[in-house]
């Protein structure tokens, strides 16, 4: 794999690669000294257009884990702010020698466009509404090892998984909703009408507007960000109203089944879909998930820039 742009890229077999490579990172993260010598000499640079937290500096762990030396262009204080294009940018940081380019962009799609400006492997950090193939693969990596699944191609098969919320500006629900049912889930889509994309009934998946009907049933409960940056017109006309029948409270919580995985990408929005403090949940893994990111990346990075023949072991 030369770049990650997005899940259906990747392929079922790309995904189960890259969750066995995470398995091994998570042992390498579990060492006294977490870093391995695989990409001494390599240069990955951050290029984020949109605000980060755990993806940007997840990602630098990963290449620093991984031995790769890092470069972080923040936008705020780069000369687009002198109005640099996007491909000027990219040149002028390619000009310097770069194996690899992270990017976040607020516009669909920019990941392909510098796949023609550079050589280098270009790994999409989220892409307007479109994709974000490395939350996919962490969410993944967590479910299966959380729930002690096989590490074949059906490793999700027989799985009831609701996502719930913000689906339709959401690229976490997009690229999840691709790599779960390629691994075997069965996926519930769930939100209000105005919050679900037109297209939603091509996609496969069942969808539903009543949360209540579906909570106690499910093997996992993945909670979306309700993405009031992205809306434009009022799609949510009362968000109390939303909370009551979207978000995840004591009583829906306690109707949960005993084994069921509570997920959430981060940043939760506390008091909007999250009305109970994960770390009162039986099975929140929320923060697994992040842990699970870090492994994740150095997995995709590894798969993307690693020798064929250099050994993450040495
Ligand atoms: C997500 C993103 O930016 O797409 N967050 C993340 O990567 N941790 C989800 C979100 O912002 O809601």
């Amino acid at each position: 794999m030369k770049h990650l742009r997005s899940i259906p890229e990747l392929g079922v077999d790309g995904i189960v690669r890259i969750l066995n490579l995470a398995d091994h990172m998570v042992e390498v993260n579990r060492r006294p000294v977490p870093k391995v010598p695989a990409l001494v000499g390599r240069t990955v640079v951050s290029l984020f257009f949109e605000d980060s937290t755990r993806t940007r500096i997840s990602f630098e762990t990963a290449a620093k884990r991984l031995s790769a030396d890092t470069m972080t262009f923040s936008v705020s204080t780069s000369s687009v702010n002198k109005g640099e294009s996007l491909r000027d940018t990219v040149e002028t940081v390619d000009a310097m020698g770069v194996a690899a380019f992270i990017v976040r962009h607020k516009t669909s799609g920019v990941p392909w466009q510098l796949s023609e400006w550079t050589d280098a492997s270009i790994i999409n950090a989220g892409d307007g509404w479109h994709q974000h193939p490395t939350q996919a693969l962490l969410d993944c990596h967590t479910i299966r090892t959380e729930l002690g699944r096989s590490v074949g191609r059906e490793c999700l098969a027989g799985l009831r998984i609701a996502i719930v919320g913000d689906v339709r500006h959401s690229r976490v629900a997009r690229s999840d909703i691709q790599a779960f049912t390629a691994l075997g889930a069965h996926v519930i889509v769930v939100g209000p009408r105005t919050l679900l994309p037109p297209e939603v009934h091509t996609w496969p998946v069942a969808v539903t507007s009543d949360l209540d009907s579906v909570i106690g049933d499910v093997d996992v409960l993945y909670m979306l960000r309700m993405q009031r940056e992205r809306m434009n017109e009022a799609l949510v006309p009362d968000l109390g109203e939303y909370s009551n029948r979207f978000a995840l409270d004591r009583a829906r919580a306690s109707r949960l089944r005993a084994d069921c995985l509570v997920m959430h990408p981060g940043p939760m929005n506390r008091g909007v879909e999250m009305m109970v403090d994960p770390s009162d949940l039986a099975r929140s893994v929320i923060t697994r998930q992040v842990s699970n990111g870090v492994a994740v990346r150095m997995a995709v990075l590894f798969d993307a820039l690693g020798e064929a023949n250099s050994e993450v072991s040495s």
